[in-house]
């Protein structure tokens, strides 16, 4: 048998009283595409924090590769897309810093980019299709954008693994496709990708695989699977099963409408 790319043991995680992990396990292949769903609250920033070695786990353990996450991070292995809420937008850095970001494994303790890492960065950017912004700070670009950019640092990183926390969430049809044909031809090339999104109509065309997350895992199988109305209930409660899924585009069990998903929205209707 193969060591696992992203192996989850019995992982449990407490915020003082709060359970957010209760014994979660999970156990995925390299060069999958699995799709993380549950409802707001159900752990799944935490479990992305848990594999990042970010938060450390109160009971259980995580292995990247069969080494630790610190360890897996340390050779610039995990690219990290975060949900929006945990980055800081006024942060003055440009689109190209945010990319080369991803090349400071590569660089000396100097930090002076190299012939190289510029054009690790420049391929980058141009595969997310974010050339022309390259100078703008990052807070000034649509949703969509800012998730392209995150996953920009991930390729110019050359990861070998792609954590993607809602990349979804309030952004435009195109940059949605975009990512979703990147994250496809990453895969291909080997790389590993879990991506929790509340586009359940999206999951089977993203996915290879998908898991239902509640504080444990419920249930982890192909997307067809997951989506069968039982099963989401149980992850969602049982009035799913008398709801229709959300409509393509509308990213149920979002309520927050936010200056750039606006913007997103505005960049997709022209
Ligand atoms: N920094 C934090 N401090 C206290 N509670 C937190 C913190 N982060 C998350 N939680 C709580 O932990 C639970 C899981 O949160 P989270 O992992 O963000 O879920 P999800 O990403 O699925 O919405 C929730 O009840 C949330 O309120
Ligand atoms: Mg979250």
């Amino acid at each position: 048998m193969s060591t696992p790319a992203i192996l989850v043991e019995n992982v449990t995680v407490h915020y003082g009283e709060v359970l957010a992990l209760d014994s979660a396990s999970l156990s995925l292949d390299a060069a999958r595409i699995c799709g993380l769903i549950g409802m707001n609250g159900s752990g799944k920033s935490t479990l992305f924090k848990v594999i990042m070695g970010m938060i450390k786990p109160d009971a259980g353990r995580v292995l990247i590769g069969g080494q630790s996450p610190s360890r897996a991070r340390k050779e610039g292995g995990i690219g990290y897309v975060p949900q929006s809420e945990d980055v800081d937008w006024q942060f003055p850095l440009s689109v190209r810093d945010v990319v080369m970001m991803g090349r400071y494994g590569h660089q000396g303790f100097t930090r002076r980019p190299s012939k190289a890492d510029r054009a690790a960065v420049d391929e980058a950017l141009d595969r997310v299709e974010l050339g022309e912004y390259a100078g703008r700070q990052i807070g000034q670009l649509s949703g969509g954008q800012k998730k392209r950019a995150f996953v920009a640092r991930g390729i110019a990183q050359g990861a070998t693994m792609m954590l993607l926390d809602e990349p979804f969430a309030g952004v435009d049809k195109r940059s949605e496709a975009t990512i979703t044909r990147l994250l496809r031809e990453l895969a291909t090339d080997g790389c590993t990708i879990l991506i929790s999104t509340h586009d359940l109509h999206a999951l089977p065309e993203l996915c290879d695989e998908a898991v239902l997350l509640m504080r444990r895992v419920l249930m982890h199988g192909a997307p067809e699977l997951v989506l069968q109305p039982e099963n989401l209930a149980m992850a969602f409660g049982l009035d799913v099963l008398n709801r229709p899924l959300p409509e393509p585009g509308t990213h149920g069990g979002h309520k927050h409408h936010t200056a750039s998903a606006d913007a997103a929205s505005a960049e997709n209707r022209g």
